[in-house]
Protein backbone atom coordinates (compact mmCIF):
# COMPACT_ATOMS: atom_id res chain seq x y z
CA UNK A 1 0.00 0.00 0.00
CA UNK A 2 3.01 1.76 0.76
CA UNK A 3 3.69 2.00 -3.02
CA UNK A 4 0.76 4.47 -3.76
CA UNK A 5 1.11 7.92 -3.42
CA UNK A 6 -2.66 8.95 -3.21
CA UNK A 7 -4.83 7.05 -0.78
CA UNK A 8 -7.64 6.56 -3.48
CA UNK A 9 -6.50 3.02 -3.68
CA UNK A 10 -6.60 1.80 0.30
CA UNK A 11 -10.11 3.57 0.28
CA UNK A 12 -10.72 1.11 -2.63
CA UNK A 13 -9.57 -1.60 -0.82
CA UNK A 14 -11.10 -0.83 2.44
CA UNK A 15 -14.63 -0.25 1.09
CA UNK A 16 -14.80 -3.25 -1.42
CA UNK A 17 -13.49 -5.21 2.17
CA UNK A 18 -16.12 -3.62 4.20
CA UNK A 19 -19.15 -4.49 1.17
CA UNK A 20 -18.13 -7.72 1.11
CA UNK A 21 -18.43 -8.59 4.89
CA UNK A 22 -21.80 -6.63 4.99
CA UNK A 23 -23.12 -8.45 2.49
CA UNK A 24 -22.15 -12.20 3.25
CA UNK A 25 -24.07 -10.89 6.81
CA UNK A 26 -26.85 -9.78 4.85
CA UNK A 27 -27.54 -12.92 2.67
CA UNK A 28 -27.23 -14.95 6.01
CA UNK A 29 -29.85 -12.89 7.64
CA UNK A 30 -32.57 -12.30 4.38
CA UNK A 31 -31.58 -16.18 3.98
CA UNK A 32 -32.59 -17.40 7.23
CA UNK A 33 -35.60 -15.43 7.14
CA UNK A 34 -37.10 -16.45 4.13
CA UNK A 35 -40.57 -18.48 4.82
CA UNK A 36 -40.06 -22.03 4.03
CA UNK A 37 -42.93 -24.13 3.26
CA UNK A 38 -43.82 -26.64 6.16
CA UNK A 39 -42.79 -30.46 5.37
CA UNK A 40 -46.62 -32.03 4.33
CA UNK A 41 -47.03 -35.76 5.62
CA UNK A 42 -42.65 -35.37 5.97
CA UNK A 43 -42.31 -34.42 2.51
CA UNK A 44 -40.11 -31.61 2.46
CA UNK A 45 -40.87 -29.25 -0.85
CA UNK A 46 -38.02 -29.81 -3.53
CA UNK A 47 -36.59 -26.84 -5.11
CA UNK A 48 -37.29 -28.49 -8.55
CA UNK A 49 -33.23 -28.78 -8.85
CA UNK A 50 -32.71 -32.86 -10.03
CA UNK A 51 -29.37 -34.52 -10.21
CA UNK A 52 -28.23 -38.03 -11.30
CA UNK A 53 -32.05 -38.83 -12.15
CA UNK A 54 -33.35 -38.99 -8.83
CA UNK A 55 -31.32 -36.86 -6.62
CA UNK A 56 -33.45 -33.69 -5.75
CA UNK A 57 -32.47 -30.44 -3.63
CA UNK A 58 -34.85 -29.81 -1.00
CA UNK A 59 -35.98 -26.90 0.63
CA UNK A 60 -34.63 -27.02 3.93
CA UNK A 61 -34.28 -23.84 6.46
CA UNK A 62 -30.57 -23.47 7.19
CA UNK A 63 -29.39 -25.33 10.41
CA UNK A 64 -29.00 -23.09 13.34
CA UNK A 65 -25.54 -23.89 14.34
CA UNK A 66 -24.51 -23.31 10.93
CA UNK A 67 -25.64 -19.98 10.56
CA UNK A 68 -24.61 -18.69 13.48
CA UNK A 69 -21.27 -19.99 13.05
CA UNK A 70 -21.09 -17.83 10.19
CA UNK A 71 -22.57 -14.70 12.08
CA UNK A 72 -19.46 -15.27 14.22
CA UNK A 73 -17.52 -15.66 11.33
CA UNK A 74 -18.30 -11.65 10.51
CA UNK A 75 -18.08 -10.58 13.66
CA UNK A 76 -14.98 -12.03 13.88
CA UNK A 77 -13.82 -10.74 10.61
CA UNK A 78 -14.76 -7.14 11.47
CA UNK A 79 -13.47 -7.66 15.06
CA UNK A 80 -9.72 -8.48 13.51
CA UNK A 81 -9.77 -5.69 10.89
CA UNK A 82 -10.42 -3.04 13.77
CA UNK A 83 -7.20 -4.33 16.06
CA UNK A 84 -4.61 -5.69 12.74
CA UNK A 85 -3.88 -3.84 10.08
CA UNK A 86 -5.81 -5.37 7.03
CA UNK A 87 -8.16 -2.59 6.04
CA UNK A 88 -5.55 -0.24 3.04
CA UNK A 89 -3.06 1.80 4.99
CA UNK A 90 -5.41 1.40 8.78
CA UNK A 91 -2.85 0.27 11.11
CA UNK A 92 -5.42 -1.74 13.71
CA UNK A 93 -5.41 -0.75 16.99
CA UNK A 94 -3.11 -2.86 18.45
CA UNK A 95 -0.55 -1.03 16.43
CA UNK A 96 0.44 -4.62 15.64
CA UNK A 97 3.13 -5.10 12.97
CA UNK A 98 5.25 -8.08 11.32
CA UNK A 99 8.42 -5.81 12.42
CA UNK A 100 7.47 -5.79 15.58
CA UNK A 101 6.66 -8.74 16.79
CA UNK A 102 9.59 -10.25 15.31
CA UNK A 103 12.05 -7.51 16.97
CA UNK A 104 10.44 -8.75 20.84
CA UNK A 105 10.92 -12.34 20.46
CA UNK A 106 14.52 -11.52 19.38
CA UNK A 107 14.49 -9.13 22.38
CA UNK A 108 13.59 -11.56 24.21
CA UNK A 109 15.77 -13.89 23.36
CA UNK A 110 18.53 -11.72 23.91
CA UNK A 111 17.75 -11.10 27.32
CA UNK A 112 17.47 -15.46 27.58
CA UNK A 113 21.02 -15.73 26.14
CA UNK A 114 22.44 -12.58 26.92
CA UNK A 115 23.91 -13.77 30.77
CA UNK A 116 25.10 -17.18 28.72
CA UNK A 117 27.54 -15.27 25.97
CA UNK A 118 28.37 -12.76 29.04
CA UNK A 119 29.47 -15.92 30.56
CA UNK A 120 31.94 -16.52 27.39
CA UNK A 121 33.12 -13.65 27.05
CA UNK A 122 34.60 -13.62 30.27
CA UNK A 123 36.22 -16.43 29.38
CA UNK A 124 39.28 -16.80 26.79
CA UNK A 125 38.55 -17.88 23.25
CA UNK A 126 40.47 -21.03 24.19
CA UNK A 127 38.94 -21.50 26.89
CA UNK A 128 35.31 -21.41 25.30
CA UNK A 129 36.34 -23.72 22.98
CA UNK A 130 36.73 -26.50 25.53
CA UNK A 131 32.77 -26.19 26.51
CA UNK A 132 30.07 -28.25 24.68
CA UNK A 133 27.74 -25.96 24.78
CA UNK A 134 29.03 -23.23 23.43
CA UNK A 135 30.97 -25.33 20.52
CA UNK A 136 27.53 -26.73 19.62
CA UNK A 137 26.41 -23.05 19.78
CA UNK A 138 29.06 -21.90 17.56
CA UNK A 139 28.59 -24.75 14.78
CA UNK A 140 25.15 -23.42 14.15
CA UNK A 141 26.32 -20.08 13.93
CA UNK A 142 28.91 -21.14 11.61
CA UNK A 143 26.38 -23.25 9.15
CA UNK A 144 24.01 -20.36 9.74
CA UNK A 145 26.52 -17.62 8.13
CA UNK A 146 29.84 -18.93 7.06
CA UNK A 147 29.23 -22.26 5.18
CA UNK A 148 27.70 -20.57 1.81
CA UNK A 149 31.47 -19.36 1.31
CA UNK A 150 33.33 -21.45 3.44
CA UNK A 151 31.77 -24.52 3.12
CA UNK A 152 29.84 -26.79 5.47
CA UNK A 153 32.71 -28.83 6.69
CA UNK A 154 34.87 -25.14 6.77
CA UNK A 155 36.90 -26.96 4.40
CA UNK A 156 36.65 -24.24 1.78
CA UNK A 157 37.09 -24.39 -1.96
CA UNK A 158 39.06 -22.11 -4.14
CA UNK A 159 39.55 -18.29 -2.87
CA UNK A 160 37.53 -18.99 0.24
CA UNK A 161 39.77 -20.55 2.73
CA UNK A 162 40.15 -23.66 4.09
CA UNK A 163 39.39 -22.80 8.11
CA UNK A 164 39.94 -26.42 9.58
CA UNK A 165 43.96 -26.61 8.80
CA UNK A 166 45.24 -24.47 10.75
CA UNK A 167 47.18 -22.94 7.45
CA UNK A 168 45.93 -19.22 7.73
CA UNK A 169 46.66 -15.90 5.61
CA UNK A 170 46.56 -14.04 9.22
CA UNK A 171 47.82 -14.85 12.17
CA UNK A 172 45.68 -17.48 13.21
CA UNK A 173 45.26 -16.70 16.75
CA UNK A 174 42.01 -16.84 18.39
CA UNK A 175 42.10 -12.66 18.44
CA UNK A 176 42.37 -12.95 14.78
CA UNK A 177 39.90 -15.12 13.64
CA UNK A 178 36.97 -13.10 16.18
CA UNK A 179 38.73 -9.90 14.13
CA UNK A 180 38.04 -11.34 10.79
CA UNK A 181 34.19 -12.63 11.61
CA UNK A 182 33.89 -9.06 13.10
CA UNK A 183 35.24 -6.74 10.85
CA UNK A 184 35.71 -8.60 7.85
CA UNK A 185 39.00 -8.42 5.38
CA UNK A 186 39.90 -7.61 1.57
CA UNK A 187 43.26 -9.08 0.46
CA UNK A 188 44.84 -7.21 -2.48
CA UNK A 189 47.83 -8.26 -4.84
CA UNK A 190 48.32 -5.78 -7.40
CA UNK A 191 48.88 -7.27 -10.54
CA UNK A 192 52.31 -7.79 -10.93
CA UNK A 193 53.34 -8.59 -14.75
CA UNK A 194 54.66 -5.38 -15.22
CA UNK A 195 57.09 -5.37 -12.15
CA UNK A 196 58.69 -8.22 -13.52
CA UNK A 197 59.47 -7.87 -16.96
CA UNK A 198 55.85 -8.04 -18.31
CA UNK A 199 56.46 -10.77 -21.26
CA UNK A 200 54.58 -14.22 -21.13
CA UNK A 201 57.97 -15.77 -20.62
CA UNK A 202 58.90 -13.29 -17.36
CA UNK A 203 55.39 -14.76 -15.52
CA UNK A 204 56.32 -18.20 -16.57
CA UNK A 205 59.65 -18.00 -15.14
CA UNK A 206 58.45 -16.31 -11.77
CA UNK A 207 55.72 -19.18 -11.81
CA UNK A 208 58.61 -21.73 -11.81
CA UNK A 209 60.33 -19.61 -8.72
CA UNK A 210 57.28 -19.97 -6.71
CA UNK A 211 56.63 -23.95 -7.60
CA UNK A 212 60.41 -24.52 -6.39
CA UNK A 213 59.34 -22.40 -3.32
CA UNK A 214 57.66 -25.85 -1.94
CA UNK A 215 59.71 -27.96 -4.00
CA UNK A 216 57.02 -28.58 -6.58
CA UNK A 217 57.30 -29.79 -10.01
CA UNK A 218 59.34 -26.57 -11.51
CA UNK A 219 61.67 -25.76 -14.31
CA UNK A 220 64.88 -24.31 -12.16
CA UNK A 221 66.70 -23.16 -15.07
CA UNK A 222 63.57 -20.55 -15.32
CA UNK A 223 63.56 -20.23 -12.02
CA UNK A 224 66.76 -19.85 -10.90
CA UNK A 225 66.15 -16.72 -13.94
CA UNK A 226 63.33 -15.40 -11.71
CA UNK A 227 64.73 -15.48 -8.83
CA UNK A 228 66.25 -12.07 -8.15
CA UNK A 229 62.98 -10.70 -9.37
CA UNK A 230 61.10 -12.11 -6.86
CA UNK A 231 62.54 -8.73 -4.24
CA UNK A 232 59.48 -7.05 -5.89
CA UNK A 233 57.29 -9.90 -4.48
CA UNK A 234 58.98 -9.78 -1.07
CA UNK A 235 57.68 -6.34 -0.01
CA UNK A 236 54.43 -8.74 0.89
CA UNK A 237 55.48 -12.30 0.85
CA UNK A 238 58.63 -12.06 2.18
CA UNK A 239 62.54 -12.64 1.08
CA UNK A 240 62.13 -16.62 2.03
CA UNK A 241 58.46 -16.38 0.41
CA UNK A 242 57.28 -17.53 4.00
CA UNK A 243 54.47 -14.89 3.85
CA UNK A 244 53.50 -12.05 5.99
CA UNK A 245 50.55 -12.20 7.47
CA UNK A 246 50.15 -8.81 8.43
CA UNK A 247 49.81 -8.05 5.28
CA UNK A 248 47.64 -11.10 4.27
CA UNK A 249 50.19 -12.69 1.71
CA UNK A 250 50.32 -15.81 2.10
CA UNK A 251 52.93 -18.22 2.42
CA UNK A 252 54.03 -19.71 -1.09
CA UNK A 253 56.42 -22.25 0.81
CA UNK A 254 54.11 -25.25 1.73
CA UNK A 255 52.02 -26.33 -1.46
CA UNK A 256 48.60 -25.01 0.58
CA UNK A 257 47.31 -22.89 -1.96
CA UNK A 258 44.04 -21.15 -1.66
CA UNK A 259 43.71 -20.55 -5.62
CA UNK A 260 45.46 -24.04 -6.76
CA UNK A 261 48.97 -24.89 -7.21
CA UNK A 262 48.89 -25.31 -10.62
CA UNK A 263 51.59 -23.16 -13.04
CA UNK A 264 48.63 -21.99 -14.92
CA UNK A 265 46.98 -20.57 -11.54
CA UNK A 266 50.11 -19.07 -10.26
CA UNK A 267 51.00 -17.58 -13.63
CA UNK A 268 47.10 -15.79 -13.74
CA UNK A 269 48.13 -14.82 -9.89
CA UNK A 270 51.15 -12.93 -11.01
CA UNK A 271 49.38 -11.64 -14.07
CA UNK A 272 46.06 -10.34 -12.47
CA UNK A 273 46.41 -9.87 -9.13
CA UNK A 274 43.72 -10.51 -6.66
CA UNK A 275 41.38 -8.54 -4.51
CA UNK A 276 39.84 -10.88 -2.08
CA UNK A 277 36.69 -9.76 0.19
CA UNK A 278 35.54 -11.51 3.09
CA UNK A 279 32.36 -9.36 4.06
CA UNK A 280 32.21 -8.28 7.66
CA UNK A 281 29.67 -9.67 10.21
CA UNK A 282 29.77 -6.77 12.81
CA UNK A 283 25.99 -5.88 11.80
CA UNK A 284 24.65 -9.67 11.58
CA UNK A 285 26.65 -11.32 14.76
CA UNK A 286 27.34 -9.30 18.39
CA UNK A 287 30.36 -9.27 20.12
CA UNK A 288 29.12 -12.45 22.17
CA UNK A 289 28.53 -15.01 19.49
CA UNK A 290 31.41 -13.60 17.18
CA UNK A 291 33.74 -14.64 20.84
CA UNK A 292 31.58 -18.07 20.77
CA UNK A 293 31.94 -18.31 17.15
CA UNK A 294 35.77 -17.19 16.87
CA UNK A 295 36.22 -20.66 19.77
CA UNK A 296 34.50 -23.02 17.71
CA UNK A 297 36.71 -22.05 14.19
CA UNK A 298 39.77 -22.13 16.38
CA UNK A 299 39.35 -25.52 17.88
CA UNK A 300 38.19 -27.11 14.33
CA UNK A 301 42.30 -27.02 14.01
CA UNK A 302 43.44 -26.40 17.95
CA UNK A 303 41.66 -29.15 19.65
CA UNK A 304 43.03 -32.38 20.98
CA UNK A 305 41.27 -34.90 18.59
CA UNK A 306 41.78 -32.74 14.85
CA UNK A 307 44.73 -33.44 13.18
CA UNK A 308 46.54 -30.81 10.99
CA UNK A 309 46.11 -31.14 7.28
CA UNK A 310 48.57 -30.36 4.73
CA UNK A 311 45.66 -28.91 2.26
C1 LIG B 1 30.67 -14.15 1.20
C2 LIG B 1 31.63 -15.18 1.46
C3 LIG B 1 32.10 -15.37 2.89
C4 LIG B 1 31.35 -15.57 4.03
C5 LIG B 1 29.83 -15.63 4.16
C6 LIG B 1 32.29 -15.76 5.10
N1 LIG B 1 33.56 -15.66 4.63
FE1 LIG B 1 35.25 -15.87 5.73
N2 LIG B 1 36.36 -15.44 4.10
C7 LIG B 1 35.87 -15.22 2.82
C8 LIG B 1 36.96 -14.94 1.93
C9 LIG B 1 36.85 -14.67 0.45
C10 LIG B 1 38.14 -14.96 2.72
C11 LIG B 1 39.54 -14.72 2.26
C12 LIG B 1 39.85 -13.27 2.26
C13 LIG B 1 41.29 -13.08 1.92
O1 LIG B 1 41.72 -13.58 0.87
O2 LIG B 1 41.97 -12.44 2.73
C14 LIG B 1 37.72 -15.29 4.08
C15 LIG B 1 38.58 -15.41 5.15
C16 LIG B 1 38.23 -15.81 6.43
C17 LIG B 1 39.14 -15.99 7.53
C18 LIG B 1 40.64 -15.79 7.49
C19 LIG B 1 41.29 -17.07 7.05
C20 LIG B 1 42.78 -17.07 7.07
O3 LIG B 1 43.33 -18.02 6.53
O4 LIG B 1 43.39 -16.16 7.63
C21 LIG B 1 38.40 -16.40 8.61
C22 LIG B 1 38.90 -16.74 9.99
C23 LIG B 1 37.03 -16.45 8.17
N3 LIG B 1 36.95 -16.08 6.84
C24 LIG B 1 35.98 -16.81 8.97
C25 LIG B 1 34.64 -16.69 8.59
C26 LIG B 1 33.55 -16.90 9.49
C27 LIG B 1 33.66 -17.33 10.94
C28 LIG B 1 32.41 -16.65 8.78
C29 LIG B 1 30.97 -16.66 9.29
C30 LIG B 1 30.67 -15.63 10.22
C31 LIG B 1 32.81 -16.30 7.42
N4 LIG B 1 34.17 -16.33 7.35
C32 LIG B 1 31.91 -16.01 6.42
C33 LIG B 1 34.57 -15.27 2.43
C34 LIG B 1 33.49 -15.42 3.29
C1 LIG C 1 51.21 -5.73 -2.21
C2 LIG C 1 51.50 -7.02 -1.64
C3 LIG C 1 51.81 -8.16 -2.59
C4 LIG C 1 52.81 -8.22 -3.54
C5 LIG C 1 53.81 -7.13 -3.92
C6 LIG C 1 52.73 -9.55 -4.10
N1 LIG C 1 51.73 -10.26 -3.53
FE1 LIG C 1 51.20 -12.17 -3.98
N2 LIG C 1 49.66 -12.03 -2.70
C7 LIG C 1 49.40 -10.95 -1.88
C8 LIG C 1 48.20 -11.23 -1.10
C9 LIG C 1 47.58 -10.30 -0.07
C10 LIG C 1 47.77 -12.50 -1.53
C11 LIG C 1 46.54 -13.24 -0.97
C12 LIG C 1 45.34 -13.03 -1.86
C13 LIG C 1 44.11 -13.57 -1.20
O1 LIG C 1 44.11 -13.86 0.00
O2 LIG C 1 43.11 -13.68 -1.90
C14 LIG C 1 48.69 -12.97 -2.50
C15 LIG C 1 48.61 -14.22 -3.15
C16 LIG C 1 49.54 -14.71 -4.01
C17 LIG C 1 49.47 -16.01 -4.65
C18 LIG C 1 48.35 -17.02 -4.46
C19 LIG C 1 48.69 -17.96 -3.34
C20 LIG C 1 47.72 -19.07 -3.15
O3 LIG C 1 47.68 -19.60 -2.03
O4 LIG C 1 46.99 -19.44 -4.07
C21 LIG C 1 50.58 -16.14 -5.41
C22 LIG C 1 50.96 -17.34 -6.24
C23 LIG C 1 51.33 -14.93 -5.27
N3 LIG C 1 50.66 -14.08 -4.41
C24 LIG C 1 52.54 -14.68 -5.90
C25 LIG C 1 53.16 -13.44 -5.91
C26 LIG C 1 54.32 -13.14 -6.69
C27 LIG C 1 55.06 -14.13 -7.55
C28 LIG C 1 54.59 -11.83 -6.48
C29 LIG C 1 55.69 -11.01 -7.11
C30 LIG C 1 55.77 -11.04 -8.55
C31 LIG C 1 53.62 -11.30 -5.55
N4 LIG C 1 52.76 -12.32 -5.24
C32 LIG C 1 53.60 -10.02 -5.09
C33 LIG C 1 50.11 -9.80 -1.77
C34 LIG C 1 51.16 -9.44 -2.60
Amino acid sequence: MSDFVSSFWSHYVSAITIISILACFLLAWVTSRAKVPPAVDGVVESTGHVWDENLRELNNPLPRWWLYLFYITCVFGVGYLILYPGLGTFKGTLNWTQNGQYDDEVAKMDEVTAPLFAGYMAQDIAEVAKDPEAQAMGERLFLTYCSQCHGSDARGSRSFPNLSDNDWLGAGDPEYIKHTVLNGRNAVMPAMAAAIGNTPADVEAMANYVLSLSDSRHDAILAAKAKPKFAVCAACHGADGKGVAAVGAPNLTDDTWLYGGSRKSIEDAISNGFNNRMPSFGNLLDEGKAHVLAAYIWSLSNSDESTTQTN
